[in-house]
């Protein structure tokens, strides 16, 4: 508010000074000029709910997928395809829920910045994009019932704010049962809930559900001799909901989140081989501005763990590790 009133007051200056100097009928032109002038101007500088800072760029997200997430054929083509094809939807029925499920240190975090990054100019710090992780927003067991409300709350002021919001749940496996219920009615398919519509915004729960079965799929490849990018979505999309639907411990799960089938689509992320932490490596002495150094990196990839233990096919930590790891190696 503060910063409009200056704009305006801006806009008023310039203009009176303006006045001062030149003959009525050209004045109100270029006053109103300098208003647009400061208008741009204050789109610019403050974030707001529009165009000027809310883009989707498919050919983006595909450059940045290819470039920077490694071995993750599966989840990149998934996640292109269906992110593009709901933004470029001018009606969309619902709001846009994705799952990203696999091993640690595997980029499911990472890829959530690269949705992020597509649609919004400031990314993660965009203030449209809200992160909740379980064990730093919702730790205490006895909260729930408020846990609830807040949350509830802060979906339906931020997509009232700004329709195009995105909402991504970190560790939705150590989520408590029922916290994800209080939104459930957002995800569906209604037209709009007293008057606000969710239909514009964007759901994105990350978890290591399922991890486990995803990497046995990827181990009864390797054993068939099959190269890792045959695997398909759909090698992998049973792995994962079944060992959803059965672990009742963890949080949401048990929601009816699955069976109301208001999950658009759930993305596997593969274990990484030794091939890609040396990838990671390359990459991070990059973005250390570092002249990325093959010999370090595998020296690095070669001493971490990796199982099955008699194979060492996948990296126990992902790609976690590296830029901690590295330190030691250069
Ligand atoms: N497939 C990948 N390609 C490139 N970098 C990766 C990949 N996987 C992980 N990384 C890097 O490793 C680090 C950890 O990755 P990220 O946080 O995305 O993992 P995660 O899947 O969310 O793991 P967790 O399940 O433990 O939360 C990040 O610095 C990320 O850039
Ligand atoms: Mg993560």
């Amino acid at each position: 508010m503060g910063h409009m009133c200056m704009t305006l007051l801006s806009c008023i200056l310039i203009t009176s000074l303006i006045v001062d100097a030149f003959e009525p009928i050209s004045t109100s032109f270029i006053g109103a000029g300098a208003c647009y002038f400061g208008n741009k101007l204050y789109k610019y500088l403050y974030e707001t709910c529009d165009v000027n800072w809310i883009r989707f760029n498919s050919s983006n997200l595909e450059v940045a997928l290819n470039k920077e997430l490694f071995g993750q054929h599966v989840a990149s083509r998934v996640v292109l395809k269906t992110v593009t094809g709901y933004m470029q939807n001018p009606n969309p029925k619902k709001p846009l829920v994705l799952s990203l499920h696999g091993w640690t240190g595997t980029g499911k975090n990472l890829m959530s910045q690269l949705i992020a990054e597509s649609i919004y100019h400031k990314g993660m710090e965009s203030g449209f994009v809200h992160l909740f992780t379980a064990t730093a927003h919702f730790q205490h067991q006895k909260h729930l019932e408020t846990y609830k409300e807040q949350l509830q709350m802060w979906v339906k002021g931020n997509v009232t704010k700004c329709p195009r919001s995105m909402f991504i749940f970190d560790e939705m496996d150590k989520m408590q049962p029922g916290l994800i219920d209080s939104i459930k009615p957002y995800l569906d398919y209604y037209d709009n809930l007293d008057g606000v519509s969710y239909r514009q915004a964007i759901f994105i729960f990350l978890s290591n559900a399922g991890g486990e079965k995803i990497a046995e799929v990827a181990l009864n490849f390797w054993n068939a001799g099959q190269e890792r990018e045959e695997i398909e979505l759909k090698d992998l999309e049973m792995a994962i909901t079944l060992s959803v639907f059965n672990n009742k411990q963890s949080g949401f799960w048990h929601a009816t989140l699955i069976d109301k089938h208001l999950v658009d689509v759930y993305v596997p992320f593969l274990p990484l081989e030794q091939k890609h932490v040396v990838q990671c490596g390359l990459a991070e002495m990059v973005a250390r501005k570092m002249k990325p150094d093959k010999e370090v990196v595998e020296r690095m990839a070669q001493d971490l763990n990796y199982f099955p233990k008699e194979h060492r096919l996948f990296a126990t930590q992902g790609c976690k590790v590296i830029s901690s790891r590295l330190d030691y190696y250069i």
